[in-house]
C-alpha cells in the first residue's frame, strides 16, 4: 500500500481490511472511482450502491466481483514508498464465477486507449 494513500493510514490504525477480488467484467468507472481518487477529498461510498458489510464491520464491493476476504492485520512491513500488511484472513465468501481480474487484463481490456 502506497504510504500516501488514505487506505493506508486507516488499516494501521484499525488493524483490519476488506480485499474484494475483481472480475474482467469490471468497467473502468469502478476502477476510476476506487483508483483514481482519494478517500481524503470525497467519500467514496457515499454514491456507490453495491457494496455489503462483513461480520468485521467493514464494507466490500457485491458487483463485479467473485471473491471476499476479511483479514486482521498481524504484520506490517515498511518497504519505504510502501507499506506491506500481512493478513490473517478472518472470513471469506465466494460472490460470483466470473474470472478475476489481472492487472494485465486491465492493461489490455479496460484502460482507455490514449
Ligand atoms: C489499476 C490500479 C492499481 C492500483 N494498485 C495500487 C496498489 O497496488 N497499491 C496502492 O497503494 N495503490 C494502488 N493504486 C492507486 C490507489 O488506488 C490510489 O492512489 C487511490 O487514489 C488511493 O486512495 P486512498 O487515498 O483513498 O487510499 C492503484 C490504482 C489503479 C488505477
Amino acid at each position: 500500500m502506497q504510504m500516501e494513500n488514505l487506505t493506508r493510514e486507516i488499516i494501521e490504525r484499525t488493524g483490519r481490511f476488506n480485499a474484494s477480488v475483481l472480475t474482467e467484467d469490471v468497467p473502468f468507472e469502478t476502477i476510476r472511482h476506487f483508483g483514481m481518487q482519494t478517500g481524503r477529498e470525497t467519500d467514496k461510498f457515499a454514491h456507490f450502491a453495491p457494496f455489503s458489510r462483513s461480520k468485521n464491520g467493514l464494507i466490500y464491493l457485491t458487483e463485479h466481483t467473485n471473491a471476499m476476504f476479511s483479514c486482521e492485520v498481524k504484520e506490517k512491513i515498511n518497504l519505504g514508498s510502501h507499506m506491506m500488511f500481512i493478513g490473517e484472513v478472518t472470513e471469506s465468501k465466494v460472490l460470483g464465477k466470473q474470472p478475476p481480474c489481472t492487472y494485465a487484463h486491465y492493461h489490455k481490456a479496460i484502460k482507455p486507449k490514449l
